[in-house]
């Protein structure tokens, strides 16, 4: 069975991991827990991007040997793994031994292909986007955008990427893989850059003015140019491993879409005759106050402020409920909090202190069957069929904020269905068809709580665990097979009472946080 291989970008080791990585992971974590339980074989892989001009100068900063700098900032950034619930398989520094031969192995075969040449080059050089620009990246004025910091003229030999020449072939192949990227409209986009002619690839920088990164195997003067070695990981990472690559999806910013991953990376693939990966998703940026968090403008959350406060699960279940994927959205404190309190605590909270108190109290602890069906209990049961199927149409498709959306409606249509059918007055009447009703009502809840939260195991996976580990319920493998409403928890013992989102502290000074 081939892998459903799934990839984050690598991130770049010269700042502290901020909440857009993070969101990152949580995404394609989410992502291949969904495809893990619909019954793919995942590869999960995700790493860091450890060459480069910048690592070089953040190392010389520090006044230490650039691969000890690696060394301690990757293990901040694999650290945040575990914390965020990431149930990565596999972990690639650019560094690493076997990522360093596949590049190459690659760059090699390219070279003797024909497909690499050496030219002398004039350009403008932006060391802090490690880029040569052209004329149409300056702004109108002449001067250069903000974005590539101090720009300097340079004159140096170097070797080429012959890109320009398949050009024609990728605005076929996008033609004809017309799902190639998500969302479509950033498809879009690529093809109106390819109505542009492309430039050939500049893929090395001398070693005198590089020193940190994989040397050219036919030139040893020469280090690979970042993106070149970068894009690879993908392919090192699995290159040993037999039924994994191609990729299924990457996973990556918008900001890194064009050119890197959708120009170079299939023109690489292509050029190298390794097969094309089914497609790329291309997710938009958390802003603050409407600007890119990132570490150069300084507006970057620590994710492990929130984790730390709230926990894994409830960042998660921010992170995919606020944010469309492809779009882009602004992350305040107090978003977080009005999703926190009325989503997590007080409506799935709700329902999980409900089930377990009042089975406690009006059944001994053990979830009763259920006996008389009526209208109301119908009603959950329909709803419950026509959420299932729309979750997981919503999840195949990527619209996760959406599924969770949905998720929460049917977890507030059965607190609407506990108000209705009262057990706690039911539980005060002795009549026989009240008793019914009322054990009826317990099954129904504790039954719809199980299924609820089937469906959101990927996103909170921890928290899934607790409340199935309270209802004295273990999952069986077969996830689809858990969707069906059935009684499988009659006869369950349950705990008394668990507590899942405890309030946070007030508002105002959570705010003073900020
Ligand atoms: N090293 C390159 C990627 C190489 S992939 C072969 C790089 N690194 S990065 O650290 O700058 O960014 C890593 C990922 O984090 C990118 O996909 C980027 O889009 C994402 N994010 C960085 N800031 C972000 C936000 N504010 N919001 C969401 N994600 C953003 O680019």
């Amino acid at each position: 069975m081939k892998s459903f291989y799934i990839t984050t970008a690598i991130d770049y080791v010269n700042g502290s991991p901020h909440l857009g990585h993070a969101y990152e992971k949580v995404l394609t974590d989410v992502i291949a827990r969904f495809r893990r339980q619909m019954g793919d074989k995942v590869h999960f892989l995700t790493g860091v991007d450890e060459h480069g001009q910048k690592v070089q100068a953040s190392a010389k900063k520090r006044g230490i040997p650039p691969q000890q700098f690696c060394d301690e900032v990757s293990a901040e950034f694999r650290a945040l793994l575990p914390k965020l619930n990431i149930s990565n398989d596999d972990f690639i520094r650019t560094t690493d031994e076997r990522h360093k031969k596949v590049v190459r192995q690659v760059l090699q075969q390219l070279f003797e292909k024909g497909e690499i040449y050496k030219a002398e080059y004039r350009g403008f050089y932006s060391t802090r986007q490690e880029q040569f620009l052209q004329e149409k990246d300056r702004n109108p004025d002449g001067t250069w955008p903000e974005l590539f910091g101090e720009v300097t003229e340079i004159v140096e030999a170097n070797y080429f990427f012959k890109l320009k020449q398949y050009q024609e072939w990728l605005v076929e192949f996008l033609t004809k893989n017309e799902n190639f990227i998500f969302p479509a409209f950033r498809q879009k986009q690529v093809v109106e850059f390819l109505k542009e002619p492309l430039n050939d690839l500049c893929i090395s920088r001398p070693r005198e003015r590089l020193e940190w990164g994989i040397p050219l195997p036919f030139d040893d003067g020469y280090v690979t140019y970042v993106w070149f070695d970068a894009l690879l990981n993908y392919y090192s990472a699995v290159a040993d491993l037999p039924g994994v690559w191609p990729a299924t999806y990457h996973v990556i910013g918008k900001d890194i879409l064009v050119p890197p991953h959708a120009v170079y990376w299939p023109i690489m693939l292509h050029a190298a005759n390794i097969p094309l990966p089914q497609g790329i998703i291309a997710h938009g940026w958390w802003l603050q106050r409407g600007a890119k968090m990132s570490k150069s403008t300084g507006n970057a959350l620590n994710p492990l402020d929130l984790v730390t406060e709230f926990g894994a699960d409830a960042f998660r279940y921010f992170l995919i409920r606020e944010m469309n994927v492809g779009q882009d959205s602004d992350f305040t404190r107090d978003q977080f909090l009005v999703r926190y309190n009325s989503e997590l605590a007080n409506n799935l909270g709700n329902l999980v202190n409900r089930t377990l108190n009042m089975t406690t109290r009006f059944a001994a602890g053990i979830v009763p069957a259920a006996e008389a069906i009526e209208d109301a209990e119908r009603e959950v049961q329909t709803q419950w069929a026509k959420t299932r199927d729309e979750v997981i149409v919503l999840n195949e498709g990527f619209q996760f904020h959406a599924a969770l959306e949905r998720t929460m409606q049917f977890v507030t249509a059965t607190n609407a269905y506990i108000e209705r059918r009262a057990p706690w007055k039911l539980g005060k009447s002795t009549e026989a068809n009240d008793q019914a009703l009322l054990r009826t009502s317990l099954a129904t809840m504790a039954e719809a709580l199980r299924l609820a939260v089937a469906l959101m195991q990927h996103v909170i996976p921890s928290t899934t665990t607790k409340i199935n580990a309270v209802l004295g319920y273990t999952p069986g493998a077969d996830w689809r097979a858990e969707l069906d409403w059935s009684a499988k928890l009659s006869g369950a013992k349950v705990a008394e009472a668990l507590v899942l989102f405890p309030r946070p502290a007030p508002p105002e000074k959570a705010l003073a946080k900020v």
